[in-house]
């Protein structure tokens, strides 16, 4: 399955930015993911580690960024030289422990089996100095639960849905204490006329702050004590 995802994101890196971001959809997405990152990362992202930065969308937030998709690994680092880009499987990071102060993962976890997911989460438990924070995003399965699944053309993609507790559990079993949390995509905004899509990202991110687990999307801080 692992090897399956990674041949898609090699295939898919020349297009990845322009068929997921560069429309009013994924403008929302972007700017909403953007404002939960400078608002929960240390402002200076020196000791900060991405996960799954594929072709580095995100990448600016952090000084290291890693992915196992080669050809996403290729356009990020033509796309931002600030940043130390390193081809590696998230679940066995080759970094020391307690290497970094933040690590984040967006757009990954929900493409994982739960046995990845929680061999991340224990990688990144390891390289997180004490303190340190893991922020990471997965569909929440209460949504899910209320709106049934979209269709994709591949299995695995957004296969894992997860309630906050579960998200939650995960995390404490890897030994992480306690989690902020907020949501994405509350409101429709995929069925909404393109026009009306930006003009409603506050109102969206006041609601989805308020009521994540009803957002299409939970991100959930994890600490490590
Ligand atoms: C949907 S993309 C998200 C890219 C980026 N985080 C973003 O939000 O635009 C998912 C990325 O996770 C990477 N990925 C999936 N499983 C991985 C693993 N076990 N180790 C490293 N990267 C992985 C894929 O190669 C892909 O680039």
């Amino acid at each position: 399955m692992k090897r399956e995802i990674i041949a898609y994101y090699d295939r898919l890196a020349p297009s990845y930015d322009a068929s997921r971001f560069s429309g009013s959809y994924g403008r929302f997405i972007d700017a909403r993911e953007r404002d939960v990152l400078r608002a929960w990362l240390p402002r200076d992202p020196k000791n900060t580690l991405e996960l799954g930065c594929g072709t580095g969308r995100l990448s600016a937030f952090a000084a290291t960024a890693t992915d196992a998709s080669v050809a996403s690994l290729a356009i990020a680092r033509a796309r931002n030289s600030a940043t130390n880009f390193a081809a590696a499987d998230a679940e066995r990071l080759p970094f020391p422990p307690s290497r970094f102060d933040a690590v984040f993962a967006f757009h990954t976890l929900m493409h994982l089996e739960p046995a990845s997911i929680r061999a991340i989460f224990a990688e990144t438990f390891r390289v997180l100095r004490p303190g340190g924070v893991f922020i990471a995003d997965v569909v929440s399965k209460t949504r899910r639960g209320l709106t049934g699944r979209r269709d994709a053309d591949e299995a695995w993609h957004a296969q894992t849905a997860m309630t906050k507790r579960e998200f939650d559990d995960i995390g404490r079993a890897a030994g992480f204490t306690s989690s902020r949390a907020t949501g994405l995509l509350l409101l429709p905004v995929h069925r909404l006329p393109d026009r009306a899509r930006l003009p409603l990202a506050r109102l969206d991110a006041w609601l989805s702050h308020r009521l994540p687990s009803l957002s299409s999307y939970l991100i959930v801080g994890f600490a490590k004590p």
